[in-house]
């Protein structure tokens, strides 16, 4: 990490959660004369970059998202070869996980993918489940409306079996359905890629977070590019829908 960058950051405000959606891969590839896949392929040591930085920071969660539910409806071989490479990145990653303390979580509808690509992510969040420091959680086979659907679902089904009171049903209620549960909302989310649009991702949970985008290709991003998003958070100021006065008074959280 470049320690000049390292210096303007103020340690006592760090986001809390950082989500990014890790675009360009496809674009990065096809400037340089390669595959698709290629991109993807180089898009994993971004990956491995950024989840190192987080964890040096104290960053306490991290979610990527690496597949969503349209993603699908790309050319079978596309989709194959990044099935694959999650598979194999899983493997190759995980001790590196480990030695940074990083836990591994996963969202989305992963009964949807190949048996042993969910074994294999089952058996890495295991492996890592010890770890306590940054908590990696990976969006695959994720879109914010599956995710508020299968909630609602589910509500419905609660209240329809006696065991919730569908007038008691509030924010707390809806969030603690989503696949996200349990995790703070995001305070900074950060597109790669150039293009400045949401993509189904996290829709609820983004309410109320910083949004930073950069046309930097995904497999482009690195430390550095991280550091200057976290930097340019901080010199932001969040008012939650209050006026500047009342957020000065109470202090900045
Ligand atoms: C992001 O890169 C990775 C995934 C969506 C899986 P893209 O594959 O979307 O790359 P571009 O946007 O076509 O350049
Ligand atoms: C968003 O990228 C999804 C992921 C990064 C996994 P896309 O490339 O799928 O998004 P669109 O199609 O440009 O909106
Ligand atoms: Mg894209």
């Amino acid at each position: 990490m470049n320690p000049e960058l390292v210096k303007q950051i103020d340690a006592t405000h760090l986001p809390v959660h950082i989500a990014i959606i890790m675009d360009g891969n496809g674009r990065w590839a096809k400037l340089r004369g390669l595959e698709r896949t290629e991109g993807h392929v180089a898009g994993v040591e971004s990956v491995r970059k950024v989840t190192e930085c987080a964890a040096r920071l104290g960053v306490k969660y991290l979610t990527l998202y690496a597949f969503s539910t349209e993603n699908w409806n790309r050319p079978r071989e596309e989709v194959d070869a990044l099935l694959h490479l999650i598979v194999m990145s899983l493997r190759k990653e995980v001790p590196h996980l480990k030695e940074n303390n990083v836990s591994l979580r996963v969202i989305g509808d992963i009964d949807r993918m190949p048996a042993h690509t969910r074994e294999c992510l089952e058996k890495s969040i295991e492996e890592t489940s010890v770890c306590d420091g940054t908590v990696l959680n990976l969006a695959l086979s994720y879109s914010s409306r599956w995710e508020i659907t299968d909630a609602c679902r589910r509500l419905a089904r609660e209240a329809a079996e006696g065991r919730i009171d569908w007038a008691s049903i509030d924010d707390e209620a809806v969030a603690s359905h989503l696949s996200t549960a349990g995790i703070p909302d995001p305070d900074l989310l950060i597109r790669t890629g150039g293009d400045e649009r949401v993509s189904n991702f996290l829709l609820w949970q983004i309410a109320y977070s910083e949004l930073y985008f950069t046309d930097i290709y995904w497999p482009g991003f690195g430390a550095d590019q991280m550091l200057r998003a976290i930097i340019d958070y901080q010199g932001r100021e969040r008012r939650f829908g209050l006026t500047s006065e009342q957020v000065s008074e109470h202090g900045q959280q």
